[in-house]
């Protein structure tokens, strides 16, 4: 298949091919008490050789997102193309093909690995799916190995328990190597690592992006680590995008309300979002969310509008969206930022 790369300016002007790109990703679960809006209307574009950060509470759509994006299951409505291709035109053979083009890292890393398996033959699980004659297993294994900075002689022989949280990581990173992939999910891959794994984990994953030319997505609940680890962060707020841009743009002048209301809850890396009090503790059921903008039931700042007009993602300034009908201007944005935020001031 002969990608197609699509292209769109980044903000400094270069191009820089879209890798994957969904558009009105919608996920509906059905459950015992009703549909269950888990994602509406989300467009997500990953570019080659850059990290987007997708943040949001426990339950905003995040894992639903990454699902949809590989068809596991695929979205209730929406389309997802890689390279070019519309995976839902795809005849299942076609897909099967496609898909170790996009890898998921997953954040329990003892548990996504088969416990019985050496680290060797467990980075070779790819290489093993599609045999290739010409391809060179060990020497694979030892490169991939290698670059997530585990030496095959020591580590080689090794099984997941006999591996910390952040090597066992690494081992699952080099694995999602081994298939050769154009994407890389990583979902609350350093959330159960002790900081000094964490950091090991996002420089890696920040390297091999950049290295391997990857388009990556990263989801977590952690401003502190997507600080660390994107180029470009999108903000979820039960099921929907508040904002989205640059990373250091948006967290030092967030536009949204909730956003700003994140930003305000985490001054330190690894606290719980929403633990700060500024946020009502927990996000409406998406069994039943509000009319309008979806955050209004937690906004200093909702009016009339907010309940009866959904906020679309508008462009505030070249590269950024905000959905928000009173979007924050930078100095109020920088006064939540320095925890001003209890008091609504307009
Ligand atoms: N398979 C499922 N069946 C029913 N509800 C689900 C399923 N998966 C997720 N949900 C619900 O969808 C919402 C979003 O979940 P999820 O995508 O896992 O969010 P996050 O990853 O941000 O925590 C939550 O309300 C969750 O309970
Ligand atoms: S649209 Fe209204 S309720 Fe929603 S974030 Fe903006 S001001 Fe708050
Ligand atoms: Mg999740």
């Amino acid at each position: 298949m002969t990608p197609v790369p699509d292209a769109t300016p980044d903000a400094t002007g270069a191009d820089t091919p879209v890798v994957l790109r969904a558009t009105g990703l919608s996920v509906v679960h059905r459950t015992r008490s009703g549909p269950l809006h888990a994602v509406s209307g989300v467009d997500v574009e990953l570019r080659e050789r850059h990290t987007l950060a997708l943040v949001g509470e426990s339950g905003s759509g995040k894992s639903s997102i990454a699902k949809a994006l590989l068809r596991l299951p695929p979205p209730t409505t929406g389309t997802v193309t890689l390279d070019g291709t519309d995976l839902a035109a795809l005849a299942p053979r076609a897909l099967r093909a496609l898909r170790p083009r996009m890898q998921m890292v997953f954040q329990d890393p003892v548990s996504s690995l088969n416990p019985r398996r050496t680290v060797r033959d467990l980075v070779a699980e790819p290489l093993d799916a599609h045999p290739d004659p010409s391809v060179d297993r060990a020497a694979v294994v030892e490169r991939q190995l290698e670059a997530v900075g585990l030496p095959i002689g020591l580590f080689g022989d090794r099984r997941p328990a006999q591996l910390s949280g952040g090597q066992a990581q690494r081992v699952a990173i080099a694995r999602a190597l081994a298939a050769e992939p154009r994407v890389l999910i990583a979902d609350e891959a350093v959330s159960a690592l002790d900081v000094s794994a964490q950091a090991t984990v996002l420089n890696l994953l920040r390297r091999l992006t950049e290295e391997r030319g990857l388009a990556s997505l990263f989801i977590s609940h952690d401003l502190g680590v997507v600080r660390a680890v994107s180029d470009d962060v999108a903000v979820l707020h039960l099921g929907r995008l508040c904002e989205q841009g640059p990373t250091e743009e948006v967290l030092a002048a967030p536009a949204h309300p909730y956003t700003a209301a994140l930003l305000a809850a985490v001054p330190e890396p690894g606290r719980p979002l929403g633990d700060s009090g500024l946020l009502p503790a927990d996000p409406p059921s998406p069994l039943d969310p509000p009319s309008g903008c979806r955050f209004r039931t937690r906004c200093p700042f909702a009016d009339e509008r907010c309940a009866g007009e959904v906020p679309e993602l508008r462009e505030v300034s070249p590269g950024r969206t905000v959905a928000c009908h009173r979007p924050l201007t930078p100095p109020q944005a920088a006064a939540v930022d320095a925890g001003a935020a209890a008091t609504p001031t307009r």
